[in-house]
């Protein structure tokens, strides 16, 4: 008989069952003539007990935390086990004992960073990347039931997609290369044969600030498509987080409760998202009293005091053109804005950046001039203007801070197994 899982036991399937197990120890706890191990797997935990007068008593004395296990036994209901239900040992086998586990209680967020690797067991994050793996699930379920056709865009670049300040230099053989901070003008290529193309993949930002809401590696959702205007850019972002977010609780509901997730906030995101121009949102602000002009960038301060008025998520658009990139599109009637929509949430503020590109030739050369980019490094992308260039719209989305938003994450960090910040990169 194959091993079962300690979710199929805990569900009362197997009550009365002799069943095996394989594990690692999460808790002991001994008197004079019962040892109780609580043994985890992936899918749960579960207390097995056995008595001083079992075969492999000396066995279970010798355990220890994080050792793994085999064990064999019978599941029998007992109201003082957690859960209802225990198994008692039949048989137990050490696979690999373990030296005393570093991780006790009551330890500093700087140390379980220290030894994330063996932080990763700890229930909080393993329930962290469960969810994080049905979030990317939806997210694709998503775009496939939308039409969309997934692609692989390359890691290493030769030309800025976001700009030079956060670009990550590296030696490409004997040439200097850069480190994708997205995958938009790749995959705006795409869109001349597929069409409706999206991808998930790693950006890389040479970030230097440490905020709650930044990492130097993070994953990264981005669509394109074409034959496209901003309100079909804002439905489809909006379809695509609430979908999602229904999913995601639908699915997850257990393991978001048990990270103490207020999961009706979730529910409660239905489309429409309330949309505000920049220009609203700038007269918001100084309603409330903050300093800024018009043509200056929302900082994290001011996203979040807009957030917290809206409660759940919504939208900015119609940007300022000296603070979007180069590739944004200007709306014809009115040169200064450009056709560019953040998605904004509380406490984190932008979680994703989309808009209208720039799809006139003339048009995309003189930004890039007027912005003092290489034009040479731009060729291939100046291309996509010459043959058949059509109207189109695309997005990127942190997965991390739609994570960290969803799970009410006090920081980016504990999104991703192995974050990798200024500071952080090692495990
Ligand atoms: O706003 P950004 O820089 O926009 C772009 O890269 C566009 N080219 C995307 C596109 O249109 N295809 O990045 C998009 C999103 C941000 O809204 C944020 O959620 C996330 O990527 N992001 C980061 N997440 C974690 N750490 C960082 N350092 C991030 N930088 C951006
Ligand atoms: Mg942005």
């Amino acid at each position: 008989m194959p091993p079962s899982s300690i979710e199929d036991i805990v569900s009362g399937r197997c009550e009365g069952e002799s069943v095996d197990i394989r594990g690692w120890i999460y808790r002991k706890r001994e008197s004079k003539e019962v040892i109780f191990l609580v043994i985890r797997d992936a899918t749960g935990i579960i207390q097995c007990t056995m008595t001083r007068k079992n075969p492999f008593w000396d066995i279970a004395k010798k355990i220890t935390i994080e050792s793994s296990v085999l064990l064999s036994g019978t599941v029998r209901r007992d109201k003082r086990a957690p859960g209802g239900l225990e198994i008692a040992v039949e048989k137990l086998e050490i696979v690999g004992l373990a030296e005393t586990f570093p991780i006790t209680r009551d330890q500093s967020e700087e140390f379980l960073r220290d030894v994330r690797h063996l932080w990763l067991r700890s229930r909080k994050m393993s329930t962290i990347m469960k969810v994080r793996s049905e979030v990317l699930r939806f997210v694709d379920d998503f775009f496939r039931e939308e039409g969309f056709v997934e692609v692989s865009p390359p890691m290493f670049i030769s030309s800025a997609c976001e700009g030079g300040a956060t670009l990550f230099g590296l030696k490409y053989l004997d040439k200097q290369l850069y480190l994708t901070q997205s995958a938009q003008l790749h995959l705006e290529a795409l869109i001349y044969s597929l069409e409706k193309v999206y991808c998930v993949a790693p950006s890389f930002r040479a970030e230097k600030s440490r905020t709650i809401r930044h990492l130097i590696e993070y994953w990264h959702v981005e669509a394109e498509w074409p034959f496209a205007d901003m309100d079909d850019l804002m439905g489809l972002e909006e379809d695509l987080v609430s979908y999602v977010c229904q999913k995601t609780v639908e699915n997850c509901k257990k393991e978001m409760e048990g990270l103490g997730v207020n999961v009706s906030k979730l529910i409660a995101v239905k489309t429409p998202f309330p949309r505000v121009t920049y220009t609203e949102a700038i007269e918001r602000l100084i309603s409330k009293g903050f300093k800024i002009e018009w043509g200056e960038d929302l900082g994290f301060d001011e996203e979040k005091a807009l957030a917290a008025d809206f409660g759940n998520p919504f939208f900015i658009y119609a940007y300022p053109r000296q603070i979007k990139a180069f590739y944004c599109k200007t709306y014809r009637d009115d040169p200064d804005l450009v056709m560019s929509a953040d998605m904004l949430v509380p406490r984190i503020g932008e979680i994703s950046t989309g808009g209208a590109r720039e799809d006139d030739r003339d048009e995309l050369l003189k930004r890039i001039r007027e912005l003092s980019l290489r034009e040479e490094d731009y060729d291939w992308y100046v291309d996509l203007r010459r043959y058949g260039t059509v109207p189109h719209v695309g997005f990127g989305l942190g997965v991390e801070r739609l994570l960290g938003w969803m799970l009410d994450l006090e920081n980016i960090m504990d999104t991703i197994p192995f974050p990798r910040t200024i500071r952080r990169f090692y495990p």
